[in-house]
């Protein structure tokens, strides 16, 4: 294990923030954990970096997870268990499922980031989030030394949440997940753009691949490349409200889009709320607001963390004072 001093995180980030880490090391294989565990400093594990603001020079251990490998864990005539090491790209996996023909996935092509956030975030994207294809996860417990495997329903899967966020947060770090996908897979188009998308590709034919490549040019037409232009997806959370807050805001608000999520609470999307308060295409420096779609927060070049998070702060207060409606963030604050 090699581990490095003052290390720029410029390049490990989609922000493109430029913070120093104070040490810096490289996890390729899980059998240099017990050595890693001995480190005595607080860790901090970096997958795509595609979901963190960085905001101060980060004190401790950065290790940044190069843990690969995707292999078939177990096939039967409907289904197909990928067991995926959480370093992989996420967006590769989606490709090798496709390039297959397994369904499952495909709604989820070009989520940025690595396979480990897909259980730590419950990724979604389309109408399908991830805990609707995660068998198990098995992560590592720094203070129990050992390997941990949880099935679906012990990871408590939310909307953009899961245990690794609550009780195994900074506790153990993701090493690998088995996804269960479907030989014969049931299409998911019933998200809007979609169907349209694919109409306009002229698919007269469904297959996991046309849906991926929907997908991805919905995505590419509304999400800014991090590689352009630093961003790290939704800033923040699509907000739940109740339905009778919703018919409250009804009359001053007739537009007012929602997605019902059970009979009492709907969700309002954050992109919306904060168009209405007039901060798309919004930029002051080099922060942001995207032109194409509010909830994403951008770093047109040398903006700090602390910048953007000012922003976000911002957004926040003007969403609270014309809707009553607390923002909540997406992205990890480090
Ligand atoms: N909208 C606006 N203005 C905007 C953006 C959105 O009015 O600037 C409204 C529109 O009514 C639009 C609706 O919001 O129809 C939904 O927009 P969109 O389909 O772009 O999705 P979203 O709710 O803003 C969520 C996820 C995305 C995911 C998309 C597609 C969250 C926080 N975000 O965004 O996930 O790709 O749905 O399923 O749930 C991410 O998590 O980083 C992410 C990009």
């Amino acid at each position: 294990m090699h581990i490095q001093q003052n290390i720029s995180l410029k390049p490990f980030n989609t922000f493109g923030i430029d913070v120093p880490a104070e040490y810096f090391t490289e996890l390729e294989d899980i059998e240099s954990l017990p050595e890693l565990t001995a480190e005595q400093q607080p860790k901090h594990i970096l997958g795509g970096g595609s979901n963190i603001l960085l905001t101060q020079p980060l004190a401790g251990l950065v290790v940044h997870n190069k843990l690969k490998g995707i292999s078939v864990a177990k096939e039967d005539d409907t289904n197909v268990w990928l067991k995926v090491q959480s370093g992989e790209v996420w967006h590769d996996v989606v490709l090798f499922a496709i390039s297959n023909g397994w369904g499952g996935i495909e709604n989820l092509a070009l989520i940025p980031g690595t396979v480990g956030a897909a259980p730590m975030q419950n990724i979604g994207a389309y109408g399908v989030e991830a805990k609707n294809v995660i068998e198990t996860v098995t992560c590592w417990h720094w203070e129990e030394k050992t390997f941990l495997t949880l099935n679906s329903s012990e990871c408590s899967f939310g909307y953009r949440d899961s245990i690794f966020k609550h009780g195994l947060k900074d506790k153990a770090i993701i090493t690998s997940v088995v996804f269960k996908l479907q030989k014969q897979p049931e299409y998911n188009t019933s998200y809007g753009a979609i169907q349209q998308e694919l109409e306009h590709m002229g698919i007269t034919e469904l297959s996991v691949k046309a849906i991926a490549n929907a997908v991805m040019n919905i995505r590419r037409s509304k999400l800014p490349d991090p590689a352009v232009i630093g961003n790290a997806g939704s800033f923040f959370k699509n907000p739940t409200i109740s339905v009778a807050s919703y018919s409250e805001l009804q009359p001053s608000f007739p537009h007012i889009p929602s997605y019902p999520v059970n009979e009492a609470t709907v969700k309002i999307p954050a992109g919306w709320l904060i168009e209405q308060c007039g901060w798309k295409g919004y930029r002051a420096g080099d922060t942001g607001v995207h032109a194409k779609q509010a909830l994403v927060l951008v770093n047109y070049a040398h903006a700090s963390g602390s910048d953007i998070w000012k922003l976000s702060g911002e957004i926040v207060d003007s969403v609270k004072k014309k809707f009553g409606i607390e923002l909540e963030r997406e992205v990890q604050v480090w």
